[in-house]
């Protein structure tokens, strides 16, 4: 009997893994977190599964259904929203779990911000531009945020910023991020990525209008100049010059191939 917890990905119900699509199919109790993961994945549960939504329980509600099934000798799928590693609550349970010494193993999922990314068709390290892309977001009611972790600290390294829970503080993501990243830095909003009723909206710090961000809740909030940029410098990895182990070039390659 293990627990699965399986990233079930941004919204698109196949944009899940065939690992996890195939413990959802051999589980016979689902706990899903109703909020953001997509029905279209209960699809997939076996005839006469257990599939409970979690959205409104509490932690040891949750962990009561994981004993349940443990005593039961049941596998449980337990599916939360994108991937697993950020903000999705997973490390309690975990917690939970190996105190009760109930055994779990876990399958990534896609990210929000890689769908975002997708729906942008960018890529958010470029060349000459930026080489680091931070995950964040801003102080919420159930999570503060630890005291060095301000945007104007991530800010100062001009990374790719994909803020998370946060596009409801639009005027102070602006007010924070304007002195490092300037008034003409690339904004794109995307709403609800990868599900049918995705929506864009691009602009620039200085012409970001906090009203953009009443209303729906699921968005990130992507930042810096990797967004839309064209000026960047190629990789030299795929230069036709450049000597590296998959491809020697040259009459004395630096990692000659062995036969
Ligand atoms: C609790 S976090 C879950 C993050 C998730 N574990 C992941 O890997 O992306 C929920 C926040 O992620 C972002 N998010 C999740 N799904 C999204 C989507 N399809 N499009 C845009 N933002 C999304 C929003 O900022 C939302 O408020």
């Amino acid at each position: 009997m293990t627990i699965h917890f399986i990233g079930a990905g941004p919204g698109a119900a196949d944009l899940i893994t065939l690992r996890g699509r195939d413990l959802i199919a051999k589980s016979p109790v689902c706990l899903y977190a109703g909020s953001l993961v997509p029905e279209a994945l209960l699809a997939h549960c076996p005839n006469g599964a257990r599939v409970v939504n979690t959205a409104s329980m509490s932690l040891d509600a949750i962990i009561a259904e994981c004993r349940l099934a443990h005593e039961a000798g049941q596998d449980v799928a337990r599916l939360h929203s994108g991937d697993l590693s950020v903000w999705s609550a997973m490390g309690e349970q975990l917690r939970r779990l190996r105190a009760a010494g109930i055994p779990f193993d876990i399958t990534p999922g896609v990210p929000a911000f890689a769908a975002a990314a997708a729906a942008l068709e960018s890529e958010l390290t470029l060349p000459g531009v930026v080489q680091s892309v931070i995950l964040t977001r801003t102080s919420g009611r159930a999570s503060a945020m630890p005291e060095t972790e301000t945007l104007a600290a991530f800010a100062a390294t001009r990374a790719t910023l994909a803020i998370h829970l946060s596009v409801h503080v639009l005027d102070r993501i602006r007010a924070e991020l304007i002195p490092h990243y300037g008034e003409d830095c690339p904004v794109a909003l995307v709403f609800r990525a990868s599900w049918p009723d995705q929506r864009i909206l691009r602009t620039t710090l200085g012409a970001l209008d906090p009203a953009i961000g009443e209303g729906e809740r699921t968005a990130l909030v992507m930042v810096g100049h990797a967004l839309g940029s064209e000026d960047f410098d190629e990789s030299r990895l795929y230069a036709g010059d450049y000597d590296r182990r998959f491809r020697p070039v040259g009459t004395s390659p630096r990692f000659p191939e062995v036969t």
